[in-house]
């Protein structure tokens, strides 16, 4: 399978086939078999919103692979701020680089930028659209606690609306025979389109507005933050601010091998007593971006085949 110079954009782009040979990748670069794999290769890392985990790990999976960073972390240190369009700035760091992994406020950015570009594009988040790499370190994470993903009951907990994480996991579980649990107040509910796509690809999927109307059904329980920074009107952001919260009384509620993820930065809809749980993998889970990230980073380059 070849995916030297493929950009990464949405999971909608990657068969089955593709999902699971990155995982393979992943595994094989977690166990040291590629440890030269990124040498002498150069990662442009362009943030135009903010991000700790996705941009740090990006550039420690680059650089723990023999690889070089540069970029800037904000929009005001770029000359977007003088007015630079995207696809200017794009077409300039093609010619600096060996992959551009990016992440921008706007949906369809990466796209768009893939359109102007020589080198491979990695979407790390366009708006409240998709956010792929994000997935593949979930599926990674969910296939390594469970040693399986088929026959598994997934529950994706909060802000489905704006969520880009919750986009692409639902779509990348669109390959596996899930039952899918979405959950969250009804002004956050998952998007017609998404659920569309999942209808036409077979998935079931289920709706509920309470933990505790599935709770005991759940081995995963995918919770995330109230996207704030989304909301065109903040009076909606009020009415839903704090409706949600996985609290020690909340696990009592679930299965004892029930494991709850999050993709991270947390606000307060999990509350720190449930760190030190069994079910509580959300800092696992954001570790493991490494190891995936390396693997894409490897494939895209050529440095991994
Ligand atoms: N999960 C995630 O995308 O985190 P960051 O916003 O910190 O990159």
């Amino acid at each position: 399978m070849d995916f030297k110079n493929k950009s990464i954009i949405s999971l909608r782009d990657l068969t089955k086939e593709e999902v699971e040979f990155i995982l393979q990748k992943s595994d094989e670069v977690k166990s040291d078999k590629h440890p030269d794999a990124l040498k002498d290769k150069v990662m442009a890392s362009l943030f135009f919103e903010p991000s700790t985990r996705t941009r740090l790990s990006f550039e420690s999976a680059m650089i723990s692979l023999g690889g070089k960073v540069f970029g800037f972390a904000t929009q005001d240190s770029s000359s977007v701020s003088k007015g630079e369009t995207l696809k200017d700035t794009i077409k300039m760091v093609t010619g600096y680089c060996d992959v551009i992994i990016m992440r921008h406020p706007l949906e369809g950015a990466s796209r768009a930028a893939q359109e102007v570009s020589s080198v491979p594009i990695i979407n790390c988040g366009d708006g409240s659209n998709q956010h792929p790499t994000q997935a593949l370190l979930d599926l990674f994470t969910i296939k390594d606690k469970f040693k399986k993903i088929d026959g598994l009951n997934i529950g994706l907990y909060g802000d489905l609306r704006y969520g880009r994480t919750v986009h692409s996991l639902s779509m990348a579980l669109s390959h596996y025979k899930v039952n899918l649990y979405f959950i969250s107040p009804k002004i956050l509910q998952m998007p017609d389109h998404y659920k569309l796509y999942l209808n036409q690809c077979g998935l079931k999927y289920f709706e509920a507005e309470s933990l505790e109307e599935v709770a005991d059904k759940l081995d995963v329980i995918y919770v995330t933050r109230i996207q704030k920074e989304r909301f065109a009107d903040p009076e909606e952001f009020v009415k839903v601010a704090g409706s949600y919260k996985i609290t020690l009384n909340t696990l009592g509620m679930l299965k004892k091998s029930a494991k709850i993820m999050h993709p991270l930065p947390r606000v307060n809809e999990i509350d720190t007593s449930v760190d030190n749980t069994e079910h509580a993998i959300y800092f696992e889970q954001a570790h493991n971006g490494i190891p995936v990230r390396q693997a894409l980073l490897g494939l895209v380059t050529g440095g991994i085949r």
